[in-house]
């Protein structure tokens, strides 16, 4: 499956493209492209308000890392540790190598690069044990969980998303040396979207399942978003998390196999949504409205009591996050291994995310298909100044 994916990504760039990458590099001026333009150069912003990533419209791969610090790191070590990361993150976002890059033309083609910091509650413990956000622990216990170790926790997180797979692994690569006096690799998670190129810009993804995974989610750029994401006029919650958001990432396994023996009825039921293009049971087009009181003409719900929407839709507006899901497959001879890396972003979680993620487990005919056996929250920082670093409020 790797194998093909990352052909099909090279296919998509075509000839052209490649000659394209050429000249990035400071190649040999390319002949006229007959393809499509090379996007590689394209950069995304390092520094601002808020960290990148979140907003950003989401790129075709992402590496999620987690790091434990070592014993020995306390603040100031953490303090080196996240100056050294923002300065290589922001350089390699730009399409420089990073500080100490043996292999800098890697760098050069940063593809839409962002690097994304996630404080667990180890690293804010570490710094100043008082600053942490009330929320910034475990979630609760779901009883279809099946979490693993290997999955869940972390004291930090580096969230690498680009549009080329080469940019992720090797920012991935530099941003890991970097941590090596200081902090021990804890998990790696890739996960892929479509290629760019191969869909219309703005196209909801489709998960493994096949379905359209994403309609329903408050738009970046809007006041909702801003209320719901970065927690504009909400009370509360600490002074160095302002601007900042927290993220849920849950990993999803899927039985694509029990999924492949039901009927594409029952499928498009467990959601409430048609698996052909997204639409709710009771409409025409995938952003049409659901309507959760619409009868079948025997009188049952057009849209089921257990459908995946009706029991992920709160009456209360605040219970609501920003899903931004990546795919992975990891299948191999030892049996299928393949899912959603559930990555939701909301100022506070406990408020937001925990009720939704409660009533699913309560009912939801997609447990049948699904388990999370991977678990984690961490608090985005907000974004830092040219100068200054990631998490810098954080030690005053
Ligand atoms: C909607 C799939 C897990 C929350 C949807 C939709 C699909 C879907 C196909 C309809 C289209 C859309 O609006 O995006 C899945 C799959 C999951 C999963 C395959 C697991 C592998 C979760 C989890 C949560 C969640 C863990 C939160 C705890 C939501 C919400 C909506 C939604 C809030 C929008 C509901 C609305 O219409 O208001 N999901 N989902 N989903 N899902 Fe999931």
């Amino acid at each position: 499956r790797r194998h093909l994916l990352l052909g099909g990504a090279a296919a998509g760039l075509g000839a052209a493209g490649m000659v394209g990458a050429g000249a990035l590099l400071g190649g040999p001026a390319p002949p006229a492209p007959d393809g499509p333009e090379p996007h590689g150069a394209e950069t995304v912003p390092f520094h601002g308000e808020h960290q990148a990533g979140v907003e950003t419209p989401p790129q075709a791969f992402a590496s999620f890392l987690a790091f434990d610090l070592d014993r020995g790191t306390g603040a100031e070590g953490v303090r080196r540790l996240l100056r050294l990361l923002t300065d290589d993150a922001a350089r390699l976002t730009r399409g420089e190598g990073a500080l100490a890059d043996s292999e800098p033309e890697l760098a050069a083609a940063p593809a839409r690069l962002t690097v994304t910091f996630g404080f667990g509650p180890g690293l804010v413990e570490r710094v100043a044990p008082d600053a942490a956000p009330e929320w910034l622990r475990p979630l609760p216990r779901f009883t279809e969980d099946r979490l693993r170790d290997e999955w869940s926790g972390g004291d930090l997180l580096l969230q690498v998303c680009a549009d080329d797979p080469l940019a992720v692994a090797h920012a991935a690569r530099m941003l890991t040396k970097d941590t090596r006096a200081f902090a021990g690799l804890r998990w790696v998670q890739d996960g892929f979207r479509n290629a760019r190129g191969a869909l219309p810009e703005g196209t909801t993804m489709r998960n493994l399942m096949g379905q359209v995974d994403g309609t329903v989610n408050p738009a970046p750029g809007t006041g909702d978003f801003d209320r719901l994401v970065w927690g504009e006029g909400e009370q509360g919650g600490p002074e160095w998390m302002r601007g900042g958001t927290g993220l849920v990432l849950r990993r999803i396994a899927m039985d694509l196999d029990a999924w492949d023996r039901l009927d594409r009825t029952g499928r498009e039921e467990a959601v409430g949504r048609r698996l052909s293009d997204g639409a709710p049971l009771t409409g025409e087009a995938e952003h049409d409205e659901p309507d959760f009181a619409a009868l079948t003409p025997l009188g049952f719900p057009k849209i089921a009591e257990y459908a995946h929407i009706r029991r992920a839709r709160s009456g209360d507006p605040g219970e609501r996050f920003f899903r931004r899901a990546y795919n992975y497959d990891r299948s191999g001879p030892g049996g299928q291994d393949a899912g959603l890396l559930f990555a939701a972003y909301q100022h506070d979680p406990v408020r937001r995310f925990v009720p939704v993620q409660r009533r699913l487990d309560e009912l939801d005919l997609l447990n049948e298909w699904v388990t999370a056996i991977g678990s984690a929250v961490f608090a985005i920082p907000p974004g830092c100044p040219e100068g200054g670093f990631i998490g810098e409020p954080l030690f005053r």
